[in-house]
């Protein structure tokens, strides 16, 4: 395990089938950087998949197959600590002492809430509490761990930010306690837009799947999705997000692919059908290994199990000393 004194924590929700956006946004440097340079955990956040409408028997599928799309790409247990959020009592422990810090009005004010409840209402289900709640929870996840730097996509800004503040005022009125992370986000790739409506995000449930891809896509139905792909009216390929949203994002998606500049790339290509064709090709490539990694080791759960076991051991004992110093510090009578 790399010991740099710097520590990483993130996630993923078990909403969905994980997606290419997951993958350029976040997963694809906690395998080729983070857990190399540092002391990193990653989470299959599963409590927070319980705020919106859910499957109990999918959620429980789909974590076991993050979990396994986690090593599939790459994380190693020998380099990191992969686990299940529920499976550490810690994280809701700590996310009421957060409840405690944070503000009626805060929580309202976050986007995805405000987008994701009008969803539910959209749809005539009615909001569940948690989802209003869920920062808490997951400023919980990153707070316990004594974390130093949070790498996610943009859409998780707004979160980590939120996580700073709750962080320095806790520390402010009861002592300090916990460590103020910092977000990172990729330099290309920290927001794939939908193929489909290239002005939204990549998203992982969303009801229409034909503008995203996921990582264990068909390679035909891969390069059939990005072959579909929205572009704009005009039929030069330039670099514009305002004007060209579509092609813009097929350029940042072989950008990501490549290590490319997206601006550069777009001075190659005479027509949308070369663009779109090289884009099919470079994405189908980066996501190959990981699908044939995934049927490999989908053929032995029980070595899933076992990195989970211990993964989640060793975040229990991380933990653990944090949260206790929390629940001291707001003035928790400990237990004798
Ligand atoms: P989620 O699927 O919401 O649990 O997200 C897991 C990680 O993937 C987070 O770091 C997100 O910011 C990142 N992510 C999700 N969708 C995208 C996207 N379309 N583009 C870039 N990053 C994304
Ligand atoms: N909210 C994140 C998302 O929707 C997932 C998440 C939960 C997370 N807890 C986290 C990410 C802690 C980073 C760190 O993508």
């Amino acid at each position: 395990m790399a010991r740099t004194g710097t520590r990483i924590f993130s996630g993923v929700k078990p909403t969905g089938h994980l997606t290419l956006g997951n993958y350029l946004g976040a997963m694809r440097r906690w395998v080729d950087e983070d857990q190399h340079r540092a002391d990193a955990l990653f989470c299959v956040v599963d409590l927070h998949a319980l705020t919106v409408d859910h499957d109990p028997a999918r959620v429980r599928r789909l974590t076991r197959q993050a979990a396994t799309l986690l090593l599939a790409a790459g994380l190693s247990q020998d380099r990191c600590t992969v686990f299940v959020q529920s499976h550490v009592d810690e994280h809701t422990r700590l996310a009421y002492l957060l409840e405690c810090t944070a503000t009626d009005a805060e929580m309202r004010r976050m986007i995805q809430y405000k987008e994701k409840a009008v969803r539910e209402r959209a749809g005539s289900r009615s909001v569940r509490l948690s989802l209003l709640t869920y920062p808490a929870l997951m400023a919980a996840d990153i707070l316990a761990y004594g974390t130093d730097e949070v790498p996610v996509g943009d859409d998780q800004a707004q979160h980590v930010e939120l996580t700073r503040t709750l962080a320095r005022r806790f520390n402010d009125r009861y002592g300090l306690v916990f460590t103020v992370p910092d977000a990172t986000h990729p330099p290309v790739g920290a927001r794939v837009m939908n193929l489909q409506d290239p002005r939204s995000k990549m998203g992982k449930s969303h009801a229409e799947s034909s503008g995203i891809v996921y990582l264990l896509d068909e390679p035909d139905v891969m390069r059939r999705k990005i072959m579909r792909a929205v572009t704009d009216s005009g039929s030069e390929v330039a670099y514009d997000r305002t004007a060209q949203p579509g092609v813009a994002n097929l350029l940042e998606i072989l950008a990501a692919c490549s290590g490319e500049r997206p601006e550069d790339l777009a001075e190659g290509f005479g027509s949308y059908g070369a663009l779109k064709k090289q884009t099919a090709d470079a994405v189908v490539e980066l996501l190959r290994p990981v699908r044939d990694r995934h049927a490999e080791i989908s053929a032995d759960p029980g070595y899933v199990e076992e990195v989970l076991r211990s993964g989640a051991e060793r975040a229990r004992a991380l933990a653990r000393p944090t949260v206790d110093a929390a629940y001291r510090a707001i003035g928790l009578l400990p237990p004798s």
